[in-house]
């Protein structure tokens, strides 16, 4: 087989070539990655007959997308909060392996590495295939990993399709997590650390208020301290009027982000707060002065951030309803899932 060499506009004929089962050595963040699609048997098969593999060693997947994931893995809670905190990054997650990932994909264990590279040519290439792929050193079995298209060819030429030519990025291999189980643990360390991980784990909720709801701000920031939780306050500091967008778009603004895992707003009535949290793509707030509601919008729409009127609720109310908030899961039911898929739909057609 003759190795094609392909440059970085070449993306397109790059993707087609994946597409059609080849492999391809390409630069990652760390150093040479060869990858192939997945599912595809053969181009497995072909993967490990390039690297002169004896023993089966099973490859990492890479996703290009964070909603690839679930067609390969089961993540748990832990998983996916690391997923949308690190993905892309130096980051392997060790899942429980999805049903119909085939077994001699992860040589009969029940789990599997995932990782999202932080390289954008990979990421656009992924994304260009459209599915997972199989990425894994660009070496010949027990050789050095290779850090440029050079070293590649030194010791591939011939054996894959083709290759992609530059420098990989050379940063710190990723660090790897098994979040397989109840608790997490840490595999190998790389580029991020143990306190990085542990700290991106803590439940963080984006808090922000205008004066009509500004005590009870402060009451239910120490209530949610004292429940373990990281509260990013976004103000108001005082009981001075002010406007309530100052509050409540950074607040969900954070949680878009996924720097907070979720966000409380508060003004007089919570309209104000709440309209303007709805402003920001992705999240979905509701305005809730009852607890029930608080345990359906959670259940039925995944509300991701809650509003609340100061001129309705005193603090003790507040406080229970966003507890009922924080511990009620979405209930996962396909209807539901459905219906927050339209918005998200709705979301992408209004930005056209
Ligand atoms: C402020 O007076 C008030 O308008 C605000 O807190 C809120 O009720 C807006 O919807």
């Amino acid at each position: 087989m003759k190795t094609k060499q392909l440059t970085t506009d070449q993306l397109k004929e790059t993707a087609k070539i994946l597409r059609d089962g080849g492999i391809v050595a390409v630069m990652t963040d760390t150093v040479f990655g060869l990858a192939v699609k997945y599912p595809d048997i053969k181009a497995y098969q072909a993967l490990v007959n390039a690297k002169g593999r004896e023993e089966h060693k099973p490859f990492p997947f890479m996703i290009s997308a964070l909603d690839q994931l679930s067609a390969i893995a089961l993540a748990n809670e832990k998983g996916k909060k690391l997923a949308a905190r690190w993905f892309p990054g130096a980051l392997t997650l060790v899942f429980k392996k999805h049903p119909q990932v085939e077994d001699f994909y992860t040589d009969n264990k029940d789990t599997i590495a995932v990782r999202m590279p932080k390289d954008d040519f990979l990421l656009s290439l992924g994304q260009a295939v459209g599915t997972p792929l199989l990425l894994t050193s660009a070496n010949l079995a027990g050789q050095p990993p290779a850090l440029n298209s050079g070293e590649v060819l030194q010791q591939l030429d011939g054996r894959i399709d083709a290759v992609v030519l530059g420098s990989a990025q050379g940063n710190k291999a990723s660090t790897i997590v098994d979040v397989s189980g109840e608790e997490f643990q840490i595999l190998r360390q790389g580029g991020i650390t143990l306190e990085e991980i542990k700290e991106s784990l803590v439940q963080t909720i984006a808090l922000g208020a205008d004066h009509g709801a500004f005590t009870q701000k402060n009451d239910l920031k120490k209530h949610l301290e004292e429940r373990g939780i990281k509260v990013l306050d976004f103000g108001c500091f005082s009981e001075e009027s002010c406007d309530y967008p100052d509050f409540a778009y950074p607040a969900a603004k954070a949680v878009a982000e996924k720097k907070a895992d979720l966000g409380i707003v508060l003004c007089g009535s919570g309209i104000g707060a709440s309209i303007t949290a709805n402003k920001v793509k992705g999240i979905r707030c509701a305005l809730v002065d009852d607890p029930k509601w608080a345990k359906i919008t959670r259940e039925h729409n995944d509300s991701n951030v809650l509003a609340m009127g100061g001129r309705v609720l005193d603090s003790a109310q507040m406080i229970e309803i966003a507890d009922i908030w924080l511990d009620t899961p979405f209930s996962g039911d396909p209807r539901h899932q459905r219906r927050i898929d339209k918005i998200r739909e709705a979301e992408v057609r209004e930005e056209e």
